[in-house]
């Protein structure tokens, strides 16, 4: 699901919605003119491991410093207010100790309308790497929309998002992975992965802009993840293609554990969660400049909507009520991230 359209609405919300035949039938004439643009089934890119070497740590106490504060309205029309990086840090929405870093929502205030919260964006931007992210604790409850995405905000979307670690409410189903795209990106080719897909058309204007994305297991996010001591997210954009993996804490590959960046090897991590070959999208053109963006948005225009709110997760009354009256609904809306590490190939 994009953050950065205010005009998506989930597939599932509009069938529940009552309209799901018109965008049934016009996706079924879409994929049947679809398929047959698509490329030979079997066709593969070459994944032959890069040299990668580190381009940026962001760790310890100065984790924050990599990042610049979002403070502008939320796009996704969520109950949030995005504090600057003063007020985080007076708040102690934002904390970076030495073992680790914290982005939460206000979880004491009552009769708000938009709770604190926050949004970061990382001041370097890349076109290809691989970007490994130390999740110590998910954020998760009724209302809860967190994600760790990639996009370049000001070339939206032509410059494509990557949304690497994003769930809604409860978060028990699963981490999601999904690209957004300008015209011309689709995933209906050979796949090398071990997540259930959800949508093959990347492209921002087809399926109300719900992006090609993949599940997860359901342990790969929330409540379970936690307890289990978080997990490392890895993604690789390269021009062969974007994928993804997930480790849990015990059984993190010898080159990802946090004292080492000398080379890490994806060839040696085996299938990944996600895979998103270039086959049916040329990867170069559609995703560029991006910048690592952290947040948790509340209600908004996935977990706000009362077919996902209510009727998929069986949260109590609105959302805009919980997020107002109930500030302790919130106490697990916290991001705790070990590191994130990026490496490039040049
Ligand atoms: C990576 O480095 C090794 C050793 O220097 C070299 O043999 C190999 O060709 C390089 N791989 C790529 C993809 O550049
Ligand atoms: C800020 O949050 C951190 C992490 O939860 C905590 O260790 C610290 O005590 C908090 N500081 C204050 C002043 O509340
Ligand atoms: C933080 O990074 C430094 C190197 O910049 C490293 O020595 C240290 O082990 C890292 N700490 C964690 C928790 O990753
Ligand atoms: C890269 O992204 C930043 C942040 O969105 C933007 O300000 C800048 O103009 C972009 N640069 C290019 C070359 O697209
Ligand atoms: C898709 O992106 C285009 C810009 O390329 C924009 O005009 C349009 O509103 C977007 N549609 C959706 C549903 O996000
Ligand atoms: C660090 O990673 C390299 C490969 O990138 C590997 O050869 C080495 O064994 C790892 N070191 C440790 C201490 O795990
Ligand atoms: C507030 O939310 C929590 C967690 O969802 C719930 O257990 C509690 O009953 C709620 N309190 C009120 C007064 O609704």
């Amino acid at each position: 699901m994009s953050k950065l359209n205010p005009l998506h609405w989930s597939r599932k919300w509009q069938i529940i919605g009552g309209v799901g035949a018109t965008v049934i039938l016009v996706a079924v004439i879409v994929g049947a003119v679809e398929g047959t643009k698509s490329s030979d089934s079997t066709s593969y890119p070459d994944y032959t491991a890069l040299n990668y070497t580190i381009s940026e740590r962001m760790n310890g106490t100065t984790f924050f410093d990599h990042f610049d504060y979002y403070t502008a309205a939320d796009p996704s029309s969520g109950n949030v207010v995005y504090l600057s990086e003063e007020q985080s840090t007076y708040s102690n929405l934002t904390y970076a100790g030495s073992s680790s870093a914290i982005l939460r929502v206000d979880d004491t205030s009552t009769g708000i309308t938009n709770r604190n919260s926050v949004r970061i964006t990382s001041k370097n931007q890349w076109d290809t790497g691989l970007f490994v992210f130390d999740i110590i604790h998910s954020p998760y409850g009724c209302g809860t929309w967190p994600a760790v995405w990639l996009s370049d905000p000001n070339n939206w979307p032509e410059h494509g998002e990557i949304d690497v670690i994003e769930a809604v409410e409860q978060g028990n189903k699963g981490n999601q992975m999904t690209l957004h795209t300008s015209k011309g990106c689709t995933m209906k080719t050979k796949r090398e992965e071990t997540g259930t897909v959800s949508g093959t058309n990347c492209w921002n204007s087809t399926n109300e802009n719900e992006g090609c994305g993949v599940f997860g297991p359901k342990d790969t996010y929330g409540a379970t993840l936690n307890e289990n001591g978080g997990a490392l997210y890895a993604m690789e954009l390269r021009d062969a293609g974007i994928r993804m993996w997930w480790f849990d804490r015990d059984s993190i590959p010898s080159d990802l554990v946090a004292s080492n960046d000398s080379s890490p090897d994806p060839s040696t991590w085996g299938t990944p969660v996600a895979d998103f070959p270039s086959t049916d999208c040329d990867i170069s053109s559609h995703f560029k400049n991006q910048s690592i963006i952290a947040n948790i948005d509340l209600c908004g225009s996935w977990a706000g909507a009362t077919s996902v709110y209510s009727t998929e997760y069986g949260c109590p009354g609105t959302c805009a009520d919980l997020v107002k009256n109930n500030a302790t609904a919130f106490e697990n809306a916290y991001w705790e991230f070990g590191s994130f590490r990026v490496w490039t190939s040049f």
